[in-house]
């Protein structure tokens, strides 16, 4: 039986995933890269043409087969054929709920399926280096990698308030996810000036913290978190203020401690976000940084001994790229040494220092 990694959506995110899949191909147990793209269109030609002539397999549906080769590409297989021949099947499109009730849920050939941060109540959510314990072999087919800013908050109640035995220190949290208005890759959803959003959860504020609450109930865990949400006229990398409110006096040094402690946490001086998204752009894989967060210390303070507060940036989508990768090793081959050894090879994305 070969080990098929199959890509469902050529955009932001599935665009780096087909091409990190081919690359390490060899390194992470894979056979072989397919992918399906909906629409033949001219202006991703070139985009197509690349990742095929890396290894990737194309894949569209039957009725739009003769459109995708006359403009030049070769099809190599039908929608239906490849998802039933995927070891994992990586959805990454708006779509992936509908996906789920319509087509896979109907497939007994993959072992996994993966959807991505929109697609709420899909199945378990996941982030590397947060919830990793929860995934159970045989149960968990149907996997959602959180959104980036989930990544982001996740990663710092973790890293911030886990003590162990003792339980997480927190009494309570609040963001304000600054956010991007598109991403670079993006034509539409530019905004002229800041917007700010409204509080439409009555107990989370925004879906950001209720994702953030939703991870970690996976973990037996009911937090006590509040988001709200602007988007600023900016295409560069989403920011988060952040307060917390711990059960116990800390400290600066015990913060940044902890922070340095976790090799999924990068620090930084810069204050600017595209001076971190410009690193991101000379040493990232495909521009990104796979860091889950990027802590900028000088904003960082203690106040009163229990609230820590500070601003940080989410490296684009680079943290759900990373758990997207690690949740399809897990699910070729459940062996948490075996996904760590698997993941080697895009481990200096990793950022400690930016
Ligand atoms: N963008 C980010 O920074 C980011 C970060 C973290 C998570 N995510 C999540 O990743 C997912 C995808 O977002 P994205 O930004 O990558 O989207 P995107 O750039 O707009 O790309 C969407 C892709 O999905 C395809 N598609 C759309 N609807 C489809 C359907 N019904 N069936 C098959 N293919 C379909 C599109 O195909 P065609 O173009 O061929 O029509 C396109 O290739 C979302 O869940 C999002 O929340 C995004």
């Amino acid at each position: 039986m070969k080990t098929i990694v199959h890509v469902v959506g050529t955009g932001t995110i599935g665009e780096p995933l087909i091409g990190l899949f081919t690359d390490f191909r060899d390194r992470m147990g894979i056979d072989e890269v397919t992918f399906h793209k909906r629409t033949a269109l001219k202006s991703d030609f070139a985009k197509l043409e690349h990742l095929m002539a890396r290894g990737a397999k194309l894949a569209a549906d039957q009725s739009v087969r003769g459109d995708f080769e006359a403009l030049g590409h070769t099809v190599s297989l039908e929608t239906q054929e490849a998802l039933e021949r995927a070891t994992v099947v990586i959805d990454c499109t708006p779509a992936g709920n509908a996906n789920k009730a319509e087509i896979y849920s109907k497939l007994s050939g993959p072992r996994g399926f993966l959807a991505q941060g929109s697609e709420f109540g899909f199945g378990k959510p996941y982030a590397r280096g947060v919830n990793d314990e929860v995934l159970v072999e045989g149960e968990d087919r149907f996997l959602q990698v959180v959104s980036c800013n989930t990544h982001n908050i996740t990663t710092l109640v973790k890293t911030l308030c886990d003590d162990g035995d003792k339980g997480y220190c927190l009494d309570n949290a609040a963001f304000v996810c600054m956010r991007r208005a598109n991403d670079i890759t993006q034509e539409g959803g530019f905004i002229p000036a800041p917007q700010v959003g409204t509080h439409g959860d009555p107990e989370f504020g925004t879906h950001h913290a209720r994702d953030a609450h939703s991870l970690f109930s996976t973990m037996d865990l009911d937090l006590d978190l509040f988001s709200s949400a602007v988007k600023l006229n900016t295409q560069y990398m989403h920011s988060i203020w952040f307060k917390f409110r711990l059960d116990r006096d800390t400290t600066l040094e015990e913060v940044i401690e902890r922070l340095r402690d976790n090799h999924r946490v990068a620090l930084t001086d810069k204050r600017q976000a595209n001076l971190i998204f410009s690193f991101g752009r000379d040493h990232g894989y495909y521009g990104r940084i796979l860091s889950q967060t990027v802590v900028v210390t000088p904003t960082l303070l203690v106040r009163r001994k229990r609230e820590i507060v500070g601003f940080c940036f989410t490296p684009q989508d680079g943290n759900s790229l990373l758990s997207s990768v690690a949740a399809a090793l897990w699910q070729i081959d459940p062996d948490p040494g075996s996904v760590q050894h698997r993941l080697d090879p895009i481990r200096r994305w990793l950022y400690r220092e930016i």
